[in-house]
């Protein structure tokens, strides 16, 4: 088996369309020699019926991140399918409306609570879940928006990025000497199923497009996916608790007056 991912068993979440940043993924570690095992939340029929779409039909696992039985369960299911895991993927965020497009002053807690244990603590919850099949060498990666900065609309969902962010080195911190490493891509706007659920999210996409240097395609979750598979390969051996931007260098730009 040939690619930059030959031979490696990948643990991938957050397919629900094909437009998934998690579907990107997918595709290109299969067309890069890995073996790939999916999970789906809520609609399984559906994310089944998106798996074979993929070059190589993927098992779907069931996993809503909150519920303590299946994250208990988790390594034991995966197992049913590949003997081990070298790199898990957390490609899962959800907030409740009143959390988003401009509702930061009045969200209350139960909702800005449901969004942390989504897409925040989720991702410790998942590397734990998993850790029983990884050995040194393995990787988890998830995916964030710049959450250095307050943008309009995104209110307690950044806050929660914020927090994954700080999660993410964490997990480095925590399972560095296990040889496992933690790394986010910190994607630009992106047309997805979650994406669409942020009111105002045209904002990003009209910044973006006015503003990023390399320019950038909302319609394309290669570039992110690419460097997702990069930070699960053995190329970055030595990188951990990083986060990677992949957003057409608008991060790198200063605010114009
Ligand atoms: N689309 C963007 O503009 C953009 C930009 C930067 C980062 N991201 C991040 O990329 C990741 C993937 O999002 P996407 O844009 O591909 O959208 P998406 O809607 O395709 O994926 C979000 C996924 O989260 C899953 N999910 C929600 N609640 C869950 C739960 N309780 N348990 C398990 N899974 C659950 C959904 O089933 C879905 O598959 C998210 O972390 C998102 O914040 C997206």
């Amino acid at each position: 088996m040939s690619g930059l991912l030959a031979g490696k068993r990948l643990l991938v979440t957050g397919v629900i369309t094909d437009q998934s940043i998690a579907f990107s993924v997918a595709r290109l570690a299969q067309e890069n020699g890995a073996t790939v095992v999916l999970t789906g939340f809520g609609r399984m029929s559906l994310v089944e019926r998106i798996a074979k779409r993929l070059p190589q039909p993927a098992p779907v696992i069931e996993l809503d991140v909150t519920d303590p039985a299946h994250l208990t369960s988790l390594a034991d299911r995966v197992r049913e399918h590949v003997d081990g895991l070298d790199g898990v993927v957390h490609s899962i965020a959800f907030a409740p409306q009143s959390c988003l497009g401009g509702g930061f002053l009045d969200a209350p807690w139960e909702d800005v609570a449901t969004a942390v244990q989504v897409s925040t603590y989720s991702y410790k919850s998942l590397a734990v879940a998993a850790l029983p099949l990884m050995s040194p060498g393995g990787a988890v990666v998830g995916l964030t928006f710049d959450a250095t900065k307050a943008w309009p609309v995104y209110d307690w969902m950044g806050v929660a990025k914020a927090g994954l962010e700080s999660a993410s080195r964490y997990l480095a911190l925590h399972l560095g000497p296990k040889g496992i490493r933690s790394n986010l891509v910190s994607a630009g706007p992106l047309r997805t199923m979650a994406a669409k659920s942020i009111p105002g999210f045209q904002q990003f996409e009209d910044a973006w497009a006015e503003r990023a240097p390399l320019g950038w395609a909302l319609t394309d979750q290669e570039p992110a996916a690419r460097a997702c598979l990069a930070l699960l390969s053995d190329w970055f051996p030595a990188t951990t608790g990083e986060i990677v931007h992949v957003d057409g260098g608008y991060h790198a730009l200063g605010a114009a007056m």
